[in-house]
C-alpha cells in the first residue's frame, strides 16, 4: 500500500538525497494519484508521463489567468506566457519555427570545436591545484558561454546575464518563493529582455553571420514580427539553455564518480560514449517535472481529470520505471531499449536536446581522458539545490592528479563520432523508437 501521499516533500534536502527511492514509494500505489497537498494530480509511471506529453487535452499554458498571478510574480509570468514552452498550438509550433533552425543536430555540430576549447581551457585553469568544484568551475561556465556564443552576446556582458538568469530558474523551479524573491525575479527578466532588445535592435556591434543572434535579429526586422515575443523567446534559450546543461554536467560527472567501474569500462569502449549520455539523462535528470492544465474534462490512465486542474509529469520517476527499464536504479551504458524522458516527449521536446548531448559528450569525453584518476574530495556528501522542477548540485568538490602537458593533445573520442548529425531534431539517436516524439 502507498504510505507516501504527496510529491511536496521532494522539496526538501533530506528527500533529495534519495529521491529515487521515494519515487518509488510513491509509484507503490497508484502512477497517477491526486496529490492534495500540491493540488495537482501526479504522474509517476512512463506510460502516463509519456502519453501525457502527447495528449491535446492536457495544455502547457502555465498562466491561464494572468489576473490570478501575485503582483511580485505577474511580470515575470507575462514573460514566460509568450515563451514557446508555456503554449499551445498554434502558437508553440509558430514560436518554435522562428529558431529551431539554430538548434537541429547539423547546425549544433559545428560548435562542438569551439566546447572542446572551452572545456580544455576550463581544466588547464584548475589543472595546477589538482582541485575543481565541477559546479563553479566547469558546469556552470561551460553552458553560459557556448549559448552566450550562439546568441553572439559579447564576454564582457555575461556575467549580467547569468545573474539575471539565476533568480529566474529560481522561480520557474519553485512556486513557494516569497514576495522578495518573486520581485527580483520580475525583475531580473525585466533587465533581461531589456537588456536582448539593445542587443538586437541598437546593438553598435552587427551579430557574426549565421549566428542564432543574426537569426533572430533578422526577424526583429519583420515589422510583423511581435518584437517582445522574440525578446521573451530568447530569455528562454538563454535559462533553458545553460540552467539544465549545468545540472546534467553536475548530475552526470557524481553519478560516474559513485560508479568507478563504470566510468572505467568507458575509458575503455569510448565508442559507449553517446549511450552513456543517454544512460546518465535516464539516470539522474536535471528537468525532475513537467507542467500540464487540462483544458477540459477528460480520461487519463483510467482516472477522470477535470478541466482546469494541473497535471505533474514527474520525468525523473518515469526514467526509474522497471516496466520499461529493468533494474532501473543500475547505470548500465548498455542498457537495451527504453525512450528515457529527460528531454519530455511529443510536441515539446527540448528544442536545445541535440546541443545538450553535444556538451555532455565533450564534457564526458574530457574528464575520461584529461583527468583519469578524478575522485569525489571532501568530507561532506554532495549537497542539492532546493527546487521540485530542476534536479542539480550546488557543488561537487574533485580532486585529481594534474594533467601533464603533454596529456593536452589526446582524448578520448567517442566512435559513435558526430552526435548525429543526420537524426533530426527531436529524436533520440541513439535509441530510435517508431513513432517517438
Ligand atoms: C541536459 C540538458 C537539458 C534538459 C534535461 C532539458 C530538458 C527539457 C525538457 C524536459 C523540456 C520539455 C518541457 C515540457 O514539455 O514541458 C525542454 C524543453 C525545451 N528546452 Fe531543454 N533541456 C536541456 C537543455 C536545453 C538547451 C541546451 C536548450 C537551448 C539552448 C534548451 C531549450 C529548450 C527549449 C527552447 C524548450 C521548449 C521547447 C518547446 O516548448 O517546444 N534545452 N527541455
Amino acid at each position: 500500500m502507498r504510505t507516501t501521499t504527496s510529491l511536496l516533500p521532494a522539496f526538501r534536502p533530506q528527500v533529495q538525497e534519495r529521491l529515487y527511492d521515494f519515487y518509488e514509494e510513491l509509484r507503490a500505489g497508484d502512477e497517477l494519484f491526486w496529490d492534495r497537498h500540491l493540488s495537482a494530480w501526479i504522474a509517476t509511471g512512463h506510460a502516463v508521463v509519456s502519453s501525457a506529453t502527447g495528449n491535446p487535452g492536457l495544455s502547457s499554458v502555465r498562466y491561464p489567468d494572468l489576473d490570478a498571478v501575485s503582483e511580485e510574480l505577474r511580470p515575470l509570468a507575462e514573460v514566460l506566457s509568450r515563451q514557446m514552452l508555456y503554449n499551445d498550438a498554434p502558437d508553440h509550433p509558430r514560436l518554435r519555427g522562428l529558431i529551431s533552425r539554430a538548434f537541429s543536430p547539423r547546425a549544433v555540430e559545428t560548435l562542438r570545436a569551439r566546447i572542446s576549447d572551452a572545456v580544455d581551457e576550463i581544466i588547464a585553469q584548475a589543472a595546477p591545484t589538482g582541485r575543481m568544484d565541477i559546479v563553479a568551475d566547469l558546469a556552470r561556465p561551460l553552458p553560459m558561454t557556448i549559448i552566450s556564443d550562439l546568441l553572439d552576446v559579447p564576454e564582457k556582458d555575461r556575467p549580467a546575464l547569468t545573474a539575471w538568469s539565476e533568480p529566474v530558474a529560481e522561480a520557474i523551479g519553485n512556486s513557494r518563493l516569497d514576495a522578495d524573491r518573486n520581485r527580483e525575479a520580475s525583475q531580473s527578466m525585466a533587465d533581461m529582455l531589456a537588456y536582448f532588445r539593445e542587443l538586437l535592435t541598437s546593438s553598435q556591434t552587427p551579430a557574426a553571420p549565421d549566428t542564432l543572434r543574426a537569426l533572430v535579429a533578422a526577424q526583429a526586422e519583420n515589422p510583423d514580427q511581435d518584437l517582445d515575443e522574440l525578446l521573451a523567446n530568447c530569455a528562454l534559450l538563454l535559462i533553458a539553455g545553460h540552467e539544465t546543461t549545468t545540472h546534467f554536467i553536475g548530475n552526470a560527472t557524481l553519478a560516474l564518480l559513485q560508479h568507478a567501474e563504470t566510468a572505467d569500462q568507458l575509458r575503455k569502449r569510448p565508442d559507449l560514449i553517446p549511450a552513456a549520455v543517454e544512460e546518465l539523462l535516464r539516470y539522474d535528470a536535471p528537468v525532475q517535472l513537467m507542467l500540464r492544465r487540462a483544458r477540459h474534462d477528460l480520461d487519463l490512465a483510467g482516472r477522470s481529470i477535470a478541466e482546469g486542474q494541473t497535471v505533474l509529469l514527474v520525468c525523473g520517476a518515469a526514467n526509474r520505471d522497471p516496466a520499461v527499464f529493468p533494474d532501473p536504479h543500475v547505470l548500465d551504458f548498455e542498457r537495451p531499449g527504453g525512450r528515457h524522458m529527460a528531454f519530455g516527449h511529443g510536441p515539446h521536446f527540448c528544442l536545445g536536446a541535440a546541443l545538450a548531448r553535444l556538451e555532455g559528450t565533450v564534457v564526458l569525453e574530457a574528464l575520461l581522458t584529461r583527468l583519469p584518476d578524478l575522485r569525489l574530495d571532501g568530507t561532506e556528501p554532495p549537497k542539492w539545490q532546493r527546487s521540485l522542477n530542476f534536479r542539480g548540485l550546488t557543488r561537487l568538490d574533485v580532486a585529481f592528479t594534474p594533467p601533464s602537458d603533454d596529456d593536452s593533445g589526446t582524448r578520448v573520442v567517442s566512435t559513435g563520432g558526430s552526435v548525429d548529425a543526420t537524426s533530426q531534431a527531436g529524436e533520440c539517436p541513439y535509441r530510435p523508437e517508431p513513432g517517438g516524439a
